[in-house]
């Protein structure tokens, strides 16, 4: 399995792995139509934007299994296909994302972690810094705000 920058030919599959892991992992932890809401909350002009501004990483065996972005400070996104998950791609795709960060020199990442994806950030020494709430499409995803300080 490679991890390289994503490119443009990339960002279709990207949005379909958003929604195929979101639509699988989502209704154990949500209500359903917030679950659909979130699964189609992700557009290309924000993968686009990700790819000018921060790191966007994808996890790729020929086929894409996972993806991950991060931006001044604040790691955006994490994905693994849900046919894939457990298998330390997660991990590989963070560990880049972070690098990325010590190398810009910020002393913390933040970010607002789902009720899916909590305990692997808390499993990566996060702490939890309270309640938010991600608005999509007027739905609104309960996620927790949290932080790891590089320092
Ligand atoms: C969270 C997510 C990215 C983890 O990816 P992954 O490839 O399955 O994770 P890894 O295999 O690298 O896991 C590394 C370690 O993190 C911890 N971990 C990962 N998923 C976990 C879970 N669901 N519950 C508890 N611990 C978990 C474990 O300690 C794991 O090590 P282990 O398997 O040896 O016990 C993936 O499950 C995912 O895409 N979730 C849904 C999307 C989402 O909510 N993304 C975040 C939005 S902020």
């Amino acid at each position: 399995m490679e991890l390289r920058d994503a490119t443009r030919e990339d960002l279709d599959r990207l949005l379909e792995l958003f929604r195929a892991t979101i639509q699988r992992h989502g209704p154990a932890h949500y209500p359903h139509h917030a679950v659909d809401a979130w699964s189609y909350s992700l557009r290309k002009d924000k993968l686009e934007a990700l790819m000018a501004h921060g790191r966007l990483i994808v996890a790729s065996d020929g086929d894409i299994l996972g993806f991950g972005a991060y931006c001044e400070g604040h790691l955006e996104l994490l994905y693994v296909d849900p046919d894939h998950t457990r298998r330390g791609i997660g991990q590989r795709i963070y560990d880049v994302l972070e690098a990325t960060a010590r190398a810009e020199g910020v002393d913390h990442i933040t970010l607002d972690a789902s009720k899916i994806s909590k305990a692997f950030f808390a499993r990566h020494g996060y702490r939890g810094l309270g309640d938010a709430e991600r608005p999509t499409c007027g739905v609104k995803i309960l996620c927790t705000r949290m932080e790891k300080r590089l320092a």
